[in-house]
């Protein structure tokens, strides 16, 4: 959909663009789960990532619920935000090389992305009701419930002990390989 199209006219529509749209990201964020479970080196937060794949898991067959419940085909709609947030996290990942570090990196990485969830599934519930689709509400609600979870443990071990753990690593010492590779940098080249 364009800017300057007009796939949507009316409040429906946009009801139904939006639920694409959370659809879409849900599958996203299923498939890059995995990789966050694989890289956070905390037990606990590796925990708390497979739960989350289960209940991402969930949360998709809530919305083809949803879908068949106006009678739509369940589709999902490219969602440029979801892959902004998804796209920053792997590379922030990949350019945190202290695995405790990374911890932390992670944690703000998945809260960013369950506070776009938390934003889409709040306006879905809402419009929902408006407009007359209460057992859809229903099932949005159910994961704007989870999404809100998530984020407060995501909190909550983020302030506990992985920020504190990031906070007291220190800077890795330099092989004396990397220090004569240092010290050539900036001698200009003889000759
Ligand atoms: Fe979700
Ligand atoms: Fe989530």
């Amino acid at each position: 959909m364009g800017w300057f199209s007009d796939d949507i006219e009316t409040f429906e529509h946009l009801f139904v663009h939006s639920l694409q749209d959370i659809y879409y990201a849900e599958r996203q964020i299923e498939k890059s789960l995995p990789d966050m479970i694989d890289k956070a080196s905390d037990a606990e937060l590796k925990r708390g990532f497979q739960m989350h794949l289960r209940q991402t898991k969930m949360q998709i067959k809530r919305l083809e619920q949803a879908f068949k419940k106006i009678q739509r085909t369940p589709q999902g709609t490219k969602c440029p935000a979801i892959d902004g947030i998804l796209e920053e996290a792997q590379d922030i990942a990949g350019d945190v090389g202290d695995k405790v570090v990374l911890n932390a990196a992670l944690i703000a990485a998945a809260q960013a992305v369950e506070h776009y969830e938390i934003t889409r599934y709040g306006t879905l519930t809402s419009w929902a009701k408006l407009l007359g689709h209460a057992d859809v509400a229903k099932l949005l609600y159910a994961n704007l419930k989870e999404e809100k979870a998530t984020d407060k443990k995501l909190n909550d071990i983020a302030k506990r002990k992985i920020n504190k753990k990031a906070l007291a690593r220190k800077p890795k010492g330099l092989t004396p390989a990397e220090r004569l590779e240092e010290a050539m940098i900036g001698i200009p080249p003889l000759g």
